[in-house]
């Protein structure tokens, strides 16, 4: 029976839940959404009176949570009144990569969804419509199902159940015009009533004909699929700019030439550092395991490989910038600018930069590290091991850390003194409008700026008595 959906608990306030509810509750006036999470400090930032303060940097998200948070928006604790409340479930939580046991390494840990899952089931009343909307394994809906169906029966309580699988396409960065304006939505379920009372949500703002239908097992693999898809076009770009490099070409001009084909098309194909972010590798490395799990390994290998050389490229621009330092940063300065995984976000997660600075660390160079949104704690987590061991920096008497070899500058004036280099690895719009006049009568010459990102004019910087190398571009 179709339900009109009045009550919406989303469990996880991270990338994912956050900004997908905010849109939701500013689109239906008429739906209460709840956003749960176990973490209180993140609860308490979804909650913080100055909206500079929200865990999450995306453009415009702040005005959204302003317009709907206290009327039918709001962020709690208190998981087990929401979910008996609800009528419909999202499950938003994370689901990383396993680091030990069986797929370590390969498949996703589906311990916070299976608690989730749990936990809808304990407390849900009535009918409940469950959505699965972190990205999973194929098959994951069916694991849901089952527990939920499983302590319904211990419980012996009047509680049923639907499960919908329906992934999110956003991208960081631009998530609030992907959630307005996405170019699909898509709902994978077998009960109609129970999609219907999902469509019924989009179609407040998503026209009827962006709004697909498949079977649950489709819309699994769609989502992985559709990432591995464009990490790999990422892998084939990067890999053309390297071979760009050494043969004179110009990783840009071949990226227009081809982008013009309709078949190919002409986003995704900006050469960087890398690609980053909480869901490509991990996405990748799920098909990989998938695959090798059902007797596929070719088809694993063929995708592992994307990985493979997405690695390979991150190290290959940290040895660049080793080798034009005349083969050593030892005590060198080096300017990092940019430390997200890519503009307009402060996530970290992935980011070339972690791999690359690390390398660089571990070469002795000392890193002047600026980002416009990415905390230093942040920082500090990310590359925290990696130079303790290599600086030597604990104080062996009391293991207090007293150098790290890194530094985080606020303004990014204050990251050219004394350095060798700077290093472009997130296309900020503020990089791409940095004084390189300036900025060259305080580094140290002869100096170079490499430019992972291709944002800088190259005159620009050649004017100013600057050595450039910008990726992919060997003419
Ligand atoms: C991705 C998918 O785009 C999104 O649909 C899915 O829901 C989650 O994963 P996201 O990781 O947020 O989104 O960012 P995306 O814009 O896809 O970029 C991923 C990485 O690829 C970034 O590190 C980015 O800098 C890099 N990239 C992207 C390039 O290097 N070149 C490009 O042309 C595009
Ligand atoms: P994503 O990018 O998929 O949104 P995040 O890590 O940003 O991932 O967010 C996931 C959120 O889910 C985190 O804030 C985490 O605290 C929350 N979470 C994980 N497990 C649970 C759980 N059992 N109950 C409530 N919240 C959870």
């Amino acid at each position: 029976m179709f339900m009109k959906v009045k009550n919406i608990c989303c469990i996880g306030a991270g990338y994912v839940g956050g900004p997908t509810m905010t849109v939701i509750a500013d689109k239906c006036p008429h739906i209460k959404v709840n956003v749960v999470d176990i973490n209180q400090n993140r609860i308490d930032l979804w909650n913080s009176k100055d909206l500079n303060f929200l865990p999450i940097f995306e453009p415009g998200l702040d005005q959204i949570v302003k317009r709907c948070r206290g009327k039918n928006l709001f962020f709690s604790t208190e998981i087990e009144k929401h979910i008996a409340l609800a009528d419909m479930v999202f499950i938003s939580v994370n689901t990383p990569t396993k680091k030990k046991g069986i797929g370590a390494g390969q498949a996703s840990d589906l311990k916070w969804v299976e608690i989730c899952a749990r936990q809808v089931s304990k407390y849900a009343v009535g009918h409940t419509i469950v959505i699965e909307k972190s990205t999973l394994p194929v098959r994951t809906a069916e694991v849901i199902k089952t527990i939920l169906e499983s302590q319904d029966i211990q419980n012996k309580k009047q509680k049923t159940f639907d499960v919908l699988s329906n992934p999110e396409f956003l991208a960081e960065g631009t998530a609030v015009n992907d959630l307005i304006s996405p170019d699909r939505v898509l709902i994978g379920g077998e009960s109609d009533s129970a999609i219907k009372s999902l469509k019924d949500i989009y179609q407040n703002w998503v026209p009827e004909n962006k709004i697909l239908q498949t079977n649950i097992w489709s819309s699994e693999l769609a989502k992985l699929t559709a990432n591995a898809f464009l990490a790999q076009r990422i892998s084939s770009i990067n890999s053309i700019g390297a071979l760009c490099e050494s043969t004179g070409a110009d990783v840009r001009e071949v990226a227009r030439a081809i982008g013009t084909d309709t078949r190919i098309g002409s986003k995704f194909l900006d050469s960087g550092p890398g690609f980053g972010g909480s869901c490509f590798k991990k996405d990748i490395l799920n098909l990989v395991y998938l695959s090798n799990y059902f007797g596929l390994p070719e088809v694993a290998n063929f995708w592992e490989g994307v990985v493979r050389f997405n690695k390979w490229h991150q190290h290959r621009i940290s040895k660049l910038v080793v080798k034009k330092l005349f083969g050593t940063v030892s005590e060198k300065k080096v300017a990092i600018l940019g430390f997200s995984f890519k503009a307009n976000t402060n996530d970290t997660r992935e980011s070339a930069a972690i791999q690359i600075c690390r390398d660089l660390l571990a070469e002795g160079a000392e890193l002047l590290i600026h980002d416009p949104k990415v905390i230093e704690k942040q920082i500090e987590l990310d590359l925290g091991e990696q130079a303790i061991n290599n600086h030597k920096n604990i104080n062996e008497s009391d293991s207090k850390v007293i150098k790290s070899g890194w530094e985080k500058c606020d303004k990014i004036d204050q990251c050219f003194k004394n350095v060798d280099a700077a290093l472009i690895l997130t296309e900020w719009k503020e990089y791409s409008e940095i004084n390189w006049e300036l900025a060259s009568k305080s580094m140290r010459h002869p100096a170079w700026v490499f430019d992972a990102r291709s944002i800088v004019n190259p005159e620009d910087v050649r004017n100013a008595n600057l050595n450039l190398w910008r990726v992919g571009d060997g003419s």
